[in-house]
């Protein structure tokens, strides 16, 4: 299924891509799991994406199944050092297909293991994300430590390549 998904760094997204991902980066249903849930300008995002260019501990990719752009999944604190990432990801909220978390997923392991090469994939959800909490439950996350992050309980969980 994998075969025509296409990752696109946001570095080489056109103007038009770049205002398509803010538009569901600032969608309700999306910034509501974000840390930063407030809404972000059109020059702050495209500054943010500017400064990718530079940075080589985070990698943020435009999904694109077919014709079809299904979502964002990230990378951030890339340590080579630990073999690990932290990743994050949302769907396309104006896309009401099912099925489009578990592939955002598939890819995001796949491209931490096989070519990040880390050995440790690390996420932080809210508690009370319950659809994405048993998207990551489903594909083997473990839960690790709590902790609160502006005010609500956030769970840290990993995966590990090895276990
Ligand atoms: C998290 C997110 C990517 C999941 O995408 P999705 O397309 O809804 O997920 P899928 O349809 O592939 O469902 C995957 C699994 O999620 C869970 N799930 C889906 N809808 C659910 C619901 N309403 N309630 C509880 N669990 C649900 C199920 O375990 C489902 O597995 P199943 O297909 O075997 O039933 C998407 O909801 C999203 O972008 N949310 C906003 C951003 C966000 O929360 N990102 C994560 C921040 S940590």
């Amino acid at each position: 299924m994998s075969n025509n998904i296409n990752l696109i760094n946001f570095t080489d997204l056109t103007l038009e891509e770049k205002k398509m991902v803010l538009l569901w980066r600032n969608h309700p249903t999306i910034k509501q799991w974000m840390y930063n849930s407030d809404d972000i300008l059109l020059e702050n995002h495209l500054n943010f994406i500017e400064t990718l260019n530079e940075c080589t501990d985070k990698l943020y990719f435009l999904v694109k199944r077919d014709d079809d752009y299904i979502g964002v999944v990230d990378f951030t604190n890339i340590d080579k050092e630990s073999k690990s990432s932290e990743f994050g990801l949302y769907s396309n909220p104006f896309l009401k297909i099912a099925g489009i978390g578990r592939i955002l997923e598939e890819i995001s392991i796949a491209y931490a293991f096989q070519t990040l090469k880390v050995s440790i994939l690390k996420l932080e959800v809210f508690a009370e994300n319950e659809k994405a909490i048993n998207l990551y439950k489903k594909f083997n996350f473990k839960e690790i430590t709590k902790k609160i992050v502006n005010n609500r309980e956030v769970i840290c969980m990993e995966l590990n390549k090895f276990s």
